[in-house]
């Protein structure tokens, strides 16, 4: 079989897929308000048809292993269990694994048929422990909702349940320690990101709280141990007597393209080579998947042209402050 290998060698095994740019939470720094007149109509978007055809070639001709899907919120995509009964179908023939990255409102409604149908990951995004703060932050009150969420996949046997906390000075690091607490009796992963900027976020270097800042304060309570890993974004500790584990995502303080395995398609078809771009996809798949004239063979090919065009790493901060085109809630991550 090929594989997706850049210029710089760097192998890709780790597909984000991305369901839907609509989101039922209206976070301020990934979806406020203001961006929701920018929702794609609905032939603009991959059907499902096409998602799965495109997801075969990757699978069969390039050996990607993980299927990651992202939204907005995946779970407001419609009849997204049909999907995934698709998809489990495909996974008897070529394994691959299916992971979700959610906010959790929907979750428990959805999990158990996600989990009969293939769903191996997931991983569910809170930045706060305070049911007030979560209103502020997402403008809605579903703050129970979530930890209900959160531990109904952990009871459901996800093994573990990763949980993606985005700190911003200001806003919730003063919780950083009462989340660490929070994985004490549970089988989660608590991740601590740090604070990028997208598209209009009003991202400032003044909000963002650095992974050696917050592992240093971690520190200074609990004793943690770093895990091994390869191919992760996260650096993962054991916390000495906890259930869970703790991570820090250093995006911005230290980022890691050296090892990045991951490319990303849009709810409209556009493959990107790196989360940070401005806007310009690498490679459009909507023209050819609605044209006869495009076989698998052809599509493939483009695949793996697209990858060589990969940069060695993504660019500095300051150019990456602003390209309003790059709008989280449009790539999941
Ligand atoms: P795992 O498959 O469990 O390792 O998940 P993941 O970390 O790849 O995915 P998730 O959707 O949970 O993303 C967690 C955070 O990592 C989000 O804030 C993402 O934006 C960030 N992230 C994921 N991939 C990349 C990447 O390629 N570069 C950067 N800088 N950040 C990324
Ligand atoms: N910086 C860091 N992480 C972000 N996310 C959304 N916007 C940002 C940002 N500006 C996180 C979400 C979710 C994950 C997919 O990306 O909280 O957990």
């Amino acid at each position: 079989m090929k594989q997706l290998t850049d210029q710089f060698g760097r192998v890709h095994e780790y597909l984000r897929f991305s369901l839907i740019d609509k989101c039922n939470l209206n976070c301020f720094y990934c979806n406020p308000k203001k961006f929701q007149n920018s929702s794609l109509r609905k032939d603009e978007i991959l059907s499902f048809d096409e998602i799965i055809r495109l997801i075969k070639i990757f699978v069969k001709d390039y050996g990607i292993k993980k299927i990651r899907f992202t939204g907005g919120e995946p779970l407001v995509r419609n009849n997204i269990i049909e999907l995934f009964e698709r998809l489990n179908d495909f996974k008897k023939e070529q394994p691959v694994q299916l992971a979700l990255t959610s906010n959790g409102i929907r979750l428990r409604e959805f999990l158990p048929d996600l989990q009969k149908n293939g769903l191996d990951r997931i991983n569910i995004s809170l930045d706060t422990l305070n049911k007030d703060k979560f209103k502020k932050i997402t403008g809605y009150d579903y703050y129970d909702e979530v930890i209900k969420a959160i531990d109904f996949a952990a009871d459901s046997g996800f093994n573990p349940v990763k949980v993606n906390t985005v700190m911003m000075k200001g806003v919730n690091d003063n919780e950083l320690l009462d989340f660490v607490d929070f994985a004490k009796d549970r089988d989660i992963n608590i991740r601590f990101i740090e604070y990028m900027p997208f598209g209009d976020n009003k991202w400032n270097k003044d909000d963002l709280f650095s992974y050696q800042d917050m592992k240093n304060i971690v520190e200074s309570k609990f004793d943690i141990r770093y895990l091994e890993h390869n191919n992760n974004v996260a650096k993962d500790y054991e916390i000495v007597g906890h259930k869970g584990t703790v991570s820090f995502i250093s995006s911005i303080s230290e980022h890691f393209c050296s090892t990045c395995n991951r490319l990303r398609v849009s709810t409209d078809g556009k493959m990107k080579l790196c989360l940070f771009t401005n806007g310009e996809p690498t490679l459009e798949f909507k023209k050819s998947l609605r044209n006869p004239g495009f076989s698998d063979n052809d599509i493939s090919a483009m695949i793996g042209r697209s990858v060589l065009n990969k940069d060695e790493k993504h660019p500095s901060v300051e150019d990456i402050m602003t390209y309003e085109n790059n709008k989280m809630v449009q790539l999941g991550g």
